[in-house]
């Protein structure tokens, strides 16, 4: 096991109900809020109006900025900031998925920075202050309710990165597994594949001797593919989707990759299908997974066997390990596919044009300074357009 630090605060207000008190949590901490949310499923659903009554006891929210888009844009971050500082808010309360809690962090994190907030994703800055953020989740997905990462879409220069910082870091996140039973079917089976990338990107690791965080991670994957068709099948299933939605959390709050060297490769080669096709994030990791899995599990055939038998519950003779791997991958597929989720880069839309321009943005290898993806086995701009190509 690898020395780590271990610092993941997250309150968590889980259940039917809880949302009611958002009004009497913020109350101590904040003057003046910006609600913060997307394209107006909260509308629909009677959150929006929930949340409102409940922070003003039925007047308008102080300040408030719709329209997030999945994969965020920039521009409407910078929008953010400017009616942030304008209107003196001290607290951004986003109500959503990742996309929402992220602009809301981007936003958080811009009233402090001096000069443009994509510097800090594109340099990596470090931050010393953001606005706080409180967070009301309406799809299991992204984990960005517990985590300090922010994932932004610069649309002018067609471009999609990450950060993280201990600033970013909810002050809290309401989750009422009940807002859950308007996602349509494409959404949810796009959150369980993003959840379970986000523990495979942790669970694939060439550090041994860490037999508990793989039994934890082996765990929760589990727990995801015993109740997510459950709660597809009928999304009003309140026990399916509180398993499914503490999942979420769980698998991206940082627990299940302490002391292992994580892989991070297929979000970085999703990133890419995001930032040039807007696809939805999760369906492009459905895709690349098990052609990820199929490309590197020579590098660590024991890493695959113990996957194949512990997660996806092959049997087999151990004298023929790869045809144990096979198996459980071809089941992942299969789980995915059961889910209505995409196998193909075609089925998302993306034909063979980009696949080189992406493999090189990936890796770096556009920019003239190649880094290379993936802890697992490091992956070049020819391994990457090879998996991109391996699924057209
Ligand atoms: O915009 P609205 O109208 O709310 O509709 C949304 C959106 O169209 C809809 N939706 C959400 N809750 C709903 C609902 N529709 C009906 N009923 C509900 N209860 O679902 C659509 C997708 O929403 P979005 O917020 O984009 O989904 P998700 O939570 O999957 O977030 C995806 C974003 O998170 C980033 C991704 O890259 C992507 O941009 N990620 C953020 C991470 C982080 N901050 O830690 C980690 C992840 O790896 C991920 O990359
Ligand atoms: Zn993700």
């Amino acid at each position: 096991m690898l020395n780590f630090d271990f610092y993941s605060p997250a309150r968590i207000l889980f259940g039917k109900g809880e949302e009611k008190q958002v009004g009497e949590l913020l109350k101590p901490c904040a003057k003046k809020v910006l609600l913060h949310y997307g394209g107006g499923s909260i509308k629909k659903s009677g959150l929006y109006h929930i949340v409102v009554e409940s922070l003003h006891k039925n007047k308008d929210p102080d300040v408030e900025l719709g329209g997030v888009k999945p994969n965020p844009r920039l521009s409407l971050v910078h929008e953010g900031i400017e009616l942030c500082k304008k209107e003196n808010v001290d607290l951004i309360l986003a109500v959503g998925g990742g996309s929402a809690i992220d602009s809301a962090k981007a936003i958080a994190m811009g009233v402090y920075y001096d000069g443009d907030v994509w510097e800090v994703y594109e340099q990596g800055k470090a931050i010393e202050k953001a606005l706080p953020v409180a967070i009301i989740l309406t799809i299991p997905a992204a984990g960005s309710e517990g985590s300090g990462d922010t994932v932004i879409t610069n649309e002018s220069k067609q471009l999609k990165y990450g950060y993280g910082s201990p600033h970013l870091r909810p002050l809290f996140s309401i989750m009422n597994p009940e807002y859950f039973y308007t996602l349509p079917p494409n959404q949810i089976a796009n959150g369980v594949a993003d959840m379970m990338s986000h523990i495979f990107e942790r669970y694939f690791t060439n550090t041994i001797n860490v037999g508990l965080t793989d039994s934890l991670c082996e765990a929760v994957l589990k727990t995801i593919i015993n109740n997510a068709p459950a709660a597809l099948a009928n999304p009003k299933n309140y026990e399916a989707w509180c398993e499914v939605g503490f999942s979420g959390t769980v698998a991206h709050n940082g627990l299940l990759g302490m002391g292992r060297q994580e892989d991070w490769a297929c979000h970085n080669m999703e990133h890419e299908l995001s930032a040039l096709y807007d696809v939805a994030h999760g369906a492009g990791l459905a895709v690349l997974t098990p052609a990820w899995m199929k490309y590197v599990y020579k590098d660590n055939i024991q890493m695959f066997v113990q996957f194949a038998v512990n997660v996806m519950g092959v049997e087999g003779s151990f004298r023929e390990p790869e045809a144990i791997i096979e198996e459980g991958i071809a089941r992942l597929k299969s789980f995915f596919k059961r889910m209505g989720l995409p196998a193909t880069l075609s089925e998302l839309g993306i034909d063979e044009s980009k696949l080189e321009l992406m493999a090189k943005k990936a890796t770096g290898a556009e920019f003239g300074h190649e880094f290379g993806i993936g802890g697992l086995k490091k992956l070049n701009w020819q391994d990457v357009l090879a998996i991109y190509e391996s699924v057209k």
